[in-house]
């Protein structure tokens, strides 16, 4: 039987440590669904297609993920997808909580469908977009945490 799964965030860059994450699923699942969240709750530096776009440069070398866009509720969008697993990162214990009752609400929403957590490397435990972008406004260097073609769009759009 083919596993699909789906990753969801907003992906407002990618990071190294989303690009670790989806790594490690892509050597679990037949297929990866990295799923870019509209969500303009969190008002993204960047546009949804400009938020695919960087994804799909990044991992352009893995041949069974796919990006994707999606509004409205996770839960569905995975059915939509025939998606039989959601992959979540977990970078610290902080994180536990809040996955906790996400993972809860997507199994009492769609019954069927798993949510499985993963853990980065080390060195990528303590990334977070918006502190990548935090860094890149004031000037700092952020070539550790993200692809040089992020790191590439970030200057153009604090230039
Ligand atoms: N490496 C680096 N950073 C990581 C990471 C990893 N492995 N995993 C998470 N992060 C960062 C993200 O970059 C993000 O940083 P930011 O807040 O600075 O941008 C932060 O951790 C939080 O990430 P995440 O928990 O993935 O939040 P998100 O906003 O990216 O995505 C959704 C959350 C999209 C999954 C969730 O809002 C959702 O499901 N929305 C759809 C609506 C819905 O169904 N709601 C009901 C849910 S029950």
């Amino acid at each position: 039987m083919k596993i699909t799964a789906i990753y969801p965030g907003t992906f407002d860059p990618i990071t190294h440590g989303h690009s670790d994450i989806i790594r490690r699923a892509a050597k679990l699942f037949d297929e990866v669904i990295l799923s870019i969240a509209i969500n303009p709750g969190k008002e993204p530096l960047f546009s949804l297609e400009e938020r695919q776009h960087l994804a799909e440069i990044v991992l352009k070398d893995l041949p069974n993920v796919r990006t994707c866009g999606f509004e409205g509720l996770l839960a569905e969008f995975a059915q939509q997808q025939n998606a039989q697993v959601i992959v979540r990162g977990l970078r610290a214990v902080s994180d536990f909580e809040y996955e906790f009752q996400l993972a809860g609400m997507n199994r009492t929403l769609i019954p069927d469908i798993e949510t499985i957590f993963l853990t980065p490397a080390a060195q990528y435990t303590y990334i977070s977009s918006s502190l990548v972008k935090e860094i890149a406004v004031l000037g700092g260097d952020v070539s550790e945490f993200v692809h040089p073609t992020v790191l590439a769009a970030l200057k153009e759009k604090y230039s």
